[in-house]
């Protein structure tokens, strides 16, 4: 039996994969990553506060056989992919355009990737918002990075794999997924301005506090063009504000300034800039409440984040709506929202940690009653972010 990895996995409430070693010459990790504050930002030039987890993706590389193929195979998936060199910019509308779309970053950068194994592992939710495509991106990228030997920074492979899904795998995303893998930090956050990339890691002084994950185990359906349909309606809006006042990006006004341009907005263009603008404050606010302790605060403007999400963004569901608002009147917990894109996938949940069990029983088996689903439960780990791992740590 290999040694337990200590990055993998949370502290359980939940079962996970059990490791296996995998027999090949070199591994890499990339984590998920859990938004605590300020979804619908990133892509308006705002602030957010991910932090990397100690579950994600882990990949074995080893030379293939053929050397003008690549063999992509991955344990979530029965299907494998072998793919020659000349197919590789051909999309395949299932996981493997992750992967692939990175090898094109690579490739069009002058480092062409061919006769390499690519094994998969994961041991994150799939398509539950805790950026399972973002590790699986950026596993790729540092292991094509350091098989290279290492031609590009962190920031430029976070780059490429935000690039790769924007461009090869069509969804619109922002920057915060990529980043949040490639910089997260053990027991840290990330205050990151997706604006200039400044970004600053904030040490999670719990005292006596937990950050909880709740999975709705909802499946997601048209997640990519509903987000990019929340984006282009951001974009008009910028467009439409331009007209009035100078500004490169929503999140550049202040909640007062842009009430002076609101009157110019209407219906939904109105409603998803004026999510961005306030989510853009109160990410501002939390992280200095964070900075100073002041664990009531963040916790409110948790619960004010996920207000708007739903009410002017409306990227909730019943199923969040209900985790997320059932948790915020449970004993002991200071704030609870959905973390990432919405429309499903996970809340998280800011709870004393003598509360977790009772609060994982009851809301457990109150949502069950509701939906007749299971949620899965987490207490959030922060680990570090993507890297080369040793063999041992598999
Ligand atoms: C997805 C995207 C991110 C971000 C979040 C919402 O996770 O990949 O870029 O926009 O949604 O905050």
């Amino acid at each position: 039996m290999p040694p337990e990895n200590p990055r993998r996995g949370m502290p359980r409430l939940y079962k996970g994969k059990t490791p296996i070693m995998l027999q090949t010459e070199r591994h890499f990790f990339a984590p998920g990553r859990v938004n605590l504050i300020g979804d619908h930002t990133d892509y308006n030039g705002g602030l957010v506060f991910p932090a990397a987890l100690n579950m994600g993706t882990y990949l074995a590389v080893k030379q293939y056989d053929d050397a003008d193929s690549c063999r992509f195979v991955s344990e979530n998936d029965s299907a494998e992919f072998l793919i020659r060199k000349e197919e590789l910019s051909q999309k395949r509308k299932i996981w493997v355009d992750y992967p692939i779309g990175v090898v094109k970053e690579f490739t069009d950068r002058g480092f062409p990737v061919s006769g390499l194994q690519f094994h998969y592992r994961g041991d994150l939710p799939i398509g539950a918002a805790l950026s399972s495509s973002a590790s699986i991106e950026m596993v790729t990228a540092v292991a094509l990075n350091a098989l290279n030997g290492s031609p590009f920074t962190m920031l430029e492979l976070v780059q490429m794999a935000q690039h790769a899904e924007n461009d090869f795998v069509g969804m619109n995303c922002g920057i915060m997924d990529q980043f949040a893998s490639g910089f997260g930090k053990k027991d840290c956050a990330i205050a990151l301005d997706c604006n200039t990339l400044a970004y600053e890691h904030v040490p999670l002084e719990m005292r006596g506090l937990k950050f909880v994950i709740a999975n709705t185990n909802k499946k997601r359906g048209l997640v990519d063009s509903a987000y990019n349909q929340r984006r282009s309606e951001c974009q008009q809006a910028l467009e439409i504000i331009r007209a009035h006042r100078p500004v490169d990006c929503l999140c550049q006004l202040t909640m007062d300034q842009f009430d002076t341009v609101a009157t110019y907005l209407a219906g939904n263009v109105l409603k998803r800039a004026r999510h961005a603008v306030r989510e853009n404050e109160n990410v501002r606010e939390a992280v200095t409440a964070l900075k100073v302790g002041d664990m009531v605060r963040f916790g409110q403007l948790m619960n004010a984040s996920h207000a708007t999400l739903r009410d002017d963004y409306e990227v909730t569901c019943p199923e969040l709506d209900f985790l997320a608002e059932r948790a915020q009147q449970f004993p002991g917990v200071l704030g609870s929202r959905m973390t990432g894109a919405g429309f499903g996938g996970c809340t998280v949940t800011l709870i004393a940690e003598n509360q977790v069990e009772a609060f994982v029983e009851t809301l457990g088996k109150a949502y069950e009653k509701r939906f007749g689903l299971r949620a899965d439960f987490y207490v959030a780990e922060i680990g570090d972010g993507a890297g080369g791992v040793m063999n041992a740590e598999l």
